[in-house]
């Protein structure tokens, strides 16, 4: 469904569910103090330093420094977008989410909604599954795939059917209309609409959420052409998605590998034979946005193809579209295989031990890239040189900054035996995320800003002491004085119920990153004290501020003179 969530629909549901139960429904938690505890799901850990709190409802990792709310866990713990966080969540609490109606002639409003074509994509799918089972015509489909060493599970757990000889299955089951959007008929020039797949083995494509959004079909025998594959439609991009991704994670969220092959029969062998990390593009490039999706559930692709020209190809062009999202930490290797084999074939042949092997001995990117781009140049000569620099420079400038980049460049540079100058912006912005705030949990010295905003950020019912105190604020000044305003007025503008839902406030601002770190930031405030540790803080920062305005005022007095209203600030001050 389209349109936007109400504000006040997420603001109730991060009151609603309970971060305890939710995490804990994912990742078991343990009591602990005040805290639920457990070893964190962001990064590897012996001792758990990963802490939910019920009371801010949000959780925090001392050890690896992740920290949000509901929707920022499930965002990363599941890999979804906001919108897709906020359906788990709400699906969690067993609520619908509403939709503002957007007026019309919005950005919504044109953007039909498409629940109707999953729905109907979904029912297609069963029915085909149906039609490999309950169907004389589908006992050829299942003979087909036991010849191919195909179980029934596997079948199963692939949702795999069986698509039958006739012009009209589909149509004389399913609305038309929805049909045609969900691509499964061709539209004939004279308007006529005859079903697209027939007498063909159906491979469901699902996302990442387990929808289905395509499908692949391939023929029994040797006509041509030997698959089919749903067109582009308002939910399926060939470019977008990956065959088998969804029964993948369905096994493992986080395989330490993913492999990218060519075909939908691969990946079904290699399951077959037991290794279920692998995905397949559709019949098309592998995009860099396929790449992206697949880097957030692994950081290591191995990219599996045949080993003749277009094998070759398809590899080179994979890693190309790969620079660009090669941040450090993230890992490519390439595996050509031998001439006429595919891992179908292989896994066949060798078995799975020696197909797990192959992957040990996959190539690194560093090396497959100057074997391919210096592979045929002769580098003795300066004509050689100057092309592998021609060739190789415009593409690691895709790479983005890092540690990775530089030793390519480093590399690149030994190869051509040149100086070149290299990109030096690297330098200062990794210096500056490395004073990233407030990472350790305690830090020795948390300045008494910091500890106000911390404190208002995990208390925020606390933001009505400092309307009582009718402290005036805007006539101090001091470091972090703009955040904390910015926090008393979200404040007072929105009653955030907790800790959570404030956070939420800030999602996206560029006050994000600051304001979660000072919400899981360790105070250490005895239970129900929160309110005196709040007080005495903000009374000492004021105090703070007034001493040194003071200071600055008795300086500027005797070095230039005041002016009349620095005067009356002064006299005030001084009379207390
Ligand atoms: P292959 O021809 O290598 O097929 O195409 P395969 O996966 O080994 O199939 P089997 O083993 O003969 O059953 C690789 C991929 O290219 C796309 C499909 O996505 C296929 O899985 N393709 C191939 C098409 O889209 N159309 C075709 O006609 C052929
Ligand atoms: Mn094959």
């Amino acid at each position: 469904m389209s349109g936007k969530i109400p504000r006040q629909f997420i603001d109730d549901l991060l009151v609603r569910v309970d971060i305890v139960d939710l995490i804990d429904s994912r990742v078991p938690l343990k009591k602990s103090g005040s805290n639920f505890t457990a070893r964190c799901p962001f990064h590897t850990e012996k001792t758990p330093s990963f802490s939910v709190n019920r009371n801010k409802q949000i959780y925090h990792c001392f050890g690896c420094g992740v920290s949000g709310n509901a929707i920022g866990f499930l965002m990363e713990f599941n890999h979804l977008g906001f919108v897709e966080a906020i359906e788990d969540l709400a699906a969690f609490a067993g609520v619908d989410v509403p939709r503002e109606l957007v007026e019309s002639g919005s950005e919504f409003s044109d953007k039909k909604s498409v629940s109707h074509i999953y729905d109907v994509l979904a029912g297609v799918a069963a029915f085909y599954a149906e039609q490999l089972r309950g169907n004389i015509e589908g006992l050829q489909a299942v003979d087909y795939l036991k010849a191919r060493g195909v179980s029934g599970e596997l079948a199963r757990d692939f949702l795999l059917g069986y698509a039958p000889d006739k012009w009209d299955a589909l149509l004389t089951r399913f609305g038309q209309a929805e049909l045609v959007e969900a691509g499964m008929l061709v539209v004939r020039e004279d308007g006529k609409v005859y079903d697209r797949f027939r007498r063909r083995l159906m491979f469901p494509i699902r996302d990442k959420r387990n929808r289905v959004v395509g499908f692949g079909g391939r023929v029994l025998d040797d006509s041509l052409p030997k698959y089919l594959n749903s067109p582009e439609t308002a939910v399926f991009s060939k470019s977008k998605e990956l065959y088998g991704l969804h029964e993948l994670l369905a096994r493992n969220t986080k395989p330490e590998r993913i492999l990218v092959v060519e075909g939908y029969m691969d990946v079904i062998a290699l399951a077959q034979f037991g290794v279920f990390n692998a995905v397949a593009a559709l019949g098309t490039a592998t995009s860099k946005v396929q790449i992206d999706l697949l880097f957030r559930f692994t950081s290591e692709l191995v990219f599996c193809f045949d080993g003749d020209n277009a094998g070759r190809q398809a590899a080179w062009k994979a890693t190309e579209a790969a620079l660009p999202c090669l941040r450090d930490g993230r890992q490519i290797k390439i595996m050509l295989l031998p001439q006429g084999q595919d891992p179908d074939s292989l896994v066949r042949a060798e078995g799975l031990s020696g197909f797990v092997e192959r992957i040990g001995s996959a190539q690194v990117l560093s090396d497959y890239f100057f074997e391919n781009v210096a592979g045929s140049l002769e580098l003795a000569t300066v004509e050689g040189r100057s092309q592998l620099l021609a060739a190789a420079k415009p593409a690691l400038e895709k790479v983005p900054t890092g540690f990775f980049r530089d030793m390519m460049f480093a590399r690149l540079q030994e190869l051509a035996a040149t100086r070149m100058s290299l990109p030096v912006v690297e330098k200062q912005t990794r210096l500056k995320s490395k004073i990233n705030t407030g990472k350790s949990g305690q830090s020795p010295r948390v300045s008494l800003a910091r500890k106000v905003i911390a404190l208002l950020l995990q208390y925020p019912h606390l933001g009505s002491v400092v309307e009582r105190q009718g402290l005036r604020l805007e006539e101090l000044s001091f470091a972090g004085m703009e955040l904390l305003e910015d926090v008393l007025q979200r404040i007072a503008l929105e009653k955030p119920e907790n800790s959570a839902i404030l956070l939420e406030v800030y999602r996206g601002s560029p006050q994000e990153k600051v304001v979660k770190a000072l919400a899981s930031l360790e105070l250490q405030v005895p239970a129900g004290g929160e309110e005196a540790e709040f007080c005495g803080a903000l009374q000492q920062l004021c105090k703070q501020a007034k001493e040194e305005l003071l200071n600055r005022l008795i300086e500027k007095e005797s070095r230039e003179g005041l002016m009349f209203e620095e005067k009356e600030v002064l006299r005030k001050l001084l009379k207390g």
